[in-house]
């Protein structure tokens, strides 16, 4: 396999990853209850759809079509942010649950973007890299914003009153025991 068929693979992943978000971007605006992260995640939703068709134009300029691949990665990314909208908090606390969902989301992003932008730099692939690298300057963009909106949330959170333990939903128990065979697992090596 050629260095641009991994290329091809790698934005394929980033093709579903971005369809993936601007299905999940919304819910995440609806649950927001701090209206600047209302916001950030309503126009990052709007960058997520112009991110799409820069994507739909790198494959144009490859002469491939951009479907063929789920991101199973973003996939798990979103399923974190839905356990986020599922939380049980109150207004900052349970904002500072959707901001660890979204930067983490950012990041995967912005891991993905330069991998590709790599490749099609060593494949002298000069409009691709171009696009890309649009897009990746959204999602960091975006991150920082994130960052900087988070701050006074995470402050009011820190001053929330601890909620009462509630007993666990099976989804939770079961996530409870997949992560003691994590550890299990890894106890093996280390
Ligand atoms: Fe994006």
């Amino acid at each position: 396999m050629a260095l641009k068929e991994v290329l091809i693979d790698e934005l394929r992943d980033m093709y579903s990853a971005e369809n993936q978000l601007v299905k999940a971007l919304p819910k995440l605006a609806k649950g927001a209850h701090d209206a600047t992260l209302k916001k950030l995640f309503t126009d990052h939703l709007e960058e997520t759809k112009g991110q799409v068709i820069r994507l739909r134009q790198v494959f144009e300029n490859l002469g491939e079509k951009p479907t063929g691949q789920h991101c199973n990665g973003m996939e798990g990314v979103v399923e974190e942010g839905a356990d986020a909208l599922e939380k049980d908090e109150e207004g900052a606390s349970f904002d500072s649950g959707l901001v660890g969902a979204a930067l983490r989301t950012e990041h995967y992003e912005i891991a993905g973007y330069n991998a590709c932008i790599s490749m099609a730099k060593t494949l002298g692939l000069g409009n691709v890299v171009t696009l890309l690298t649009a897009n990746l300057n959204e999602e960091v963009a975006a991150e920082k914003k994130i960052t900087v909106t988070a701050k006074p949330i995470l402050q009011q959170a820190a001053k929330e009153p601890e909620e009462e333990k509630k007993p666990k939903s099976g989804k939770e128990k079961y996530s409870a025991k997949k992560s003691k065979d994590d550890e299990k697992a890894a106890a093996r090596n280390m």
